[in-house]
C-alpha cells in the first residue's frame, strides 16, 4: 500500500523515514550475507530486486510528478522508478499555473482515492500479470515503498501565484507553448518546487510529452539541478492511441477518430527514409479526412534544439502532432530517423 502525505512537512518526514528503513534493511542484508557490495541475490526470485539495489551505494529516491487520473502510462513511470530507486514519491497535483483555460483546469479529473487504489493494485500485482496493453506497465516487482504526495493548492501556493518565475525560454513559446501561453513556465515552477520538496536522485517523465521532457531537461542542465531525468516510452492502447487522462472525455465516435494521431505518426515514420518533405507530405495526408479531428499543428523538430529541422536535415527527429477531437485536445509524438 502506498502511504499518503498532503503537507510538505509530512512528505519530507515520510521520505526521511523510508530512507532510514531502506538503510536499516541494507545493514541487515549485509549482516545476513556477510558481504559488502552484494550484487547477486540468492533465494527467491522476488527478493532479487531489493537485494540487488542493496548493493548500489546510497539509498536512492525517485520522484514521479503527475496530475493524477492515473493510467498505465503513469504506472510505467512508477514501475521504472521502483526499478531505479529504493524510495518512490508519486506527486499528484493539478497545477493551476500550467493551465491557461479556466474551463480545462476545472474539468481536469481529480480523484485521489481512485489514484491510491490504482497505485495499490499496481504495486500488489504479481510479476508478469499484465494481459492487456492498458496494464502493460502494471507489474511492479520491486519492493520500494511508494509515498503519494497530494498537496492542496494552498499548500503549494500559499501566497497565490509565485512571485518568482521560471521561464522555459523560446522553446516554451512554440508548439504546445504557442497554443497554451505560459504553460511550460507553469510546469517548470511546479517541477522546481517538487524537486526542492522531495530532493530526489531521479525524476521521471514520459516521452508522451516530448516538449515537457525537453524544457525540464534544459532547466535541470541550465540551472545545475542535482537530479537525473529519466524518460519512459509512451504507453499506447492496442490501436495506437497514446494513453492520456483526457481520453476519458472522448465519446465513442471521437475515440475512434482519435486514432488519426497515431496513424499520422506511423505514416511519418514509414516515409522517414525519404526525408523531411516526404515525412510532412505523408503525415499531412494521413491527418486529413477525419471530420471530428481538427489538426492544430504538425511539426518535425531536432531533438537537441526542439526547433523545426532545416531542409536537408538527416538523422534523429521528433514528429509532433496536436489536434482537437471534439472538445478534447490531444497530443502525440514519435521519434524518426530522417534519411533522403
Ligand atoms: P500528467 O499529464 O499527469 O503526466 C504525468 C507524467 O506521465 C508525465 O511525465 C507524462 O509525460 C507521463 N505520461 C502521460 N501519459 C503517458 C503515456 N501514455 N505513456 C507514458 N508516459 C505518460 O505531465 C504532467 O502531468 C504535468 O505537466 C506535471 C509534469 C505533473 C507537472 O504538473
Amino acid at each position: 500500500m502506498p502511504t499518503l502525505a498532503v503537507t510538505i512537512a509530512d512528505v519530507r518526514a515520510q521520505i526521511a523515514r523510508a530512507k532510514r528503513n531502506a538503510q536499516d534493511a541494507r545493514a541487515v542484508v549485509g549482516a545476513d550475507f556477510g558481504v559488502e557490495g552484494l550484487t547477486e541475490a540468492p533465494g527467491a526470485e522476488g527478493e532479487r530486486g531489493a537485494l540487488t539495489r542493496a548493493s548500489d551505494g546510497p539509498v536512492r529516491v525517485a520522484l514521479v510528478p503527475t496530475m493524477g487520473a492515473l493510467h498505465a502510462g503513469h504506472l510505467a513511470l512508477l514501475a521504472r522508478a521502483r526499478e531505479i530507486a529504493d524510495v518512490v514519491v508519486v506527486s499528484i497535483f493539478v497545477n493551476p499555473l500550467q493551465f491557461n483555460e479556466a474551463e480545462d483546469l476545472e474539468r481536469y479529473p481529480r480523484d485521489v482515492e481512485a489514484d491510491l487504489a490504482t497505485i495499490s493494485a499496481a504495486i500488489a500485482a504479481p510479476p508478469h500479470a499484465a494481459a492487456t496493453s492498458t496494464d502493460a506497465a502494471a507489474p511492479v516487482t520491486s519492493a520500494a515503498p511508494v509515498i503519494v504526495f497530494a498537496p492542496s493548492v494552498a499548500e503549494m501556493y500559499p501566497d497565490g501565484k509565485t512571485q518568482t518565475k521560471v521561464s522555459a525560454g523560446n522553446v516554451g513559446n512554440l508548439l504546445e507553448g504557442r497554443s497554451r501561453a505560459g504553460h511550460f513556465d507553469g510546469v517548470l515552477v511546479v517541477v522546481n518546487k517538487l524537486l526542492n520538496i522531495v530532493q530526489p536522485d531521479a525524476v521521471l517523465f514520459g516521452q508522451k510529452d516530448a516538449q515537457q521532457v525537453f524544457v525540464v531537461s534544459r532547466m535541470v542542465a541550465d540551472l545545475n539541478i542535482p537530479v537525473t531525468v529519466e524518460v519512459v516510452e509512451t504507453v499506447r492502447e492496442d490501436d495506437g492511441l497514446a494513453l492520456s487522462s483526457r481520453n476519458r472525455f472522448l465519446d465513442e465516435r471521437e475515440r475512434l477518430a482519435a486514432r488519426v494521431l497515431s496513424h499520422t505518426l506511423e505514416a511519418a515514420d514509414s516515409a522517414a527514409d525519404a526525408g523531411i518533405d516526404a515525412v510532412i507530405a505523408a503525415a499531412q495526408s494521413a491527418s486529413m479526412g477525419e471530420p471530428l479531428v481538427d489538426l492544430e499543428y504538425l511539426a518535425v523538430v531536432n531533438p537537441t534544439t526542439f526547433l523545426p529541422v532545416d531542409d536537408g536535415y538527416h538523422g534523429k527527429a521528433i514528429v509532433l502532432v496536436a489536434a482537437r477531437v471534439g472538445s478534447t485536445r490531444l497530443i502525440d509524438n514519435e521519434t524518426v530517423y530522417l534519411g533522403g
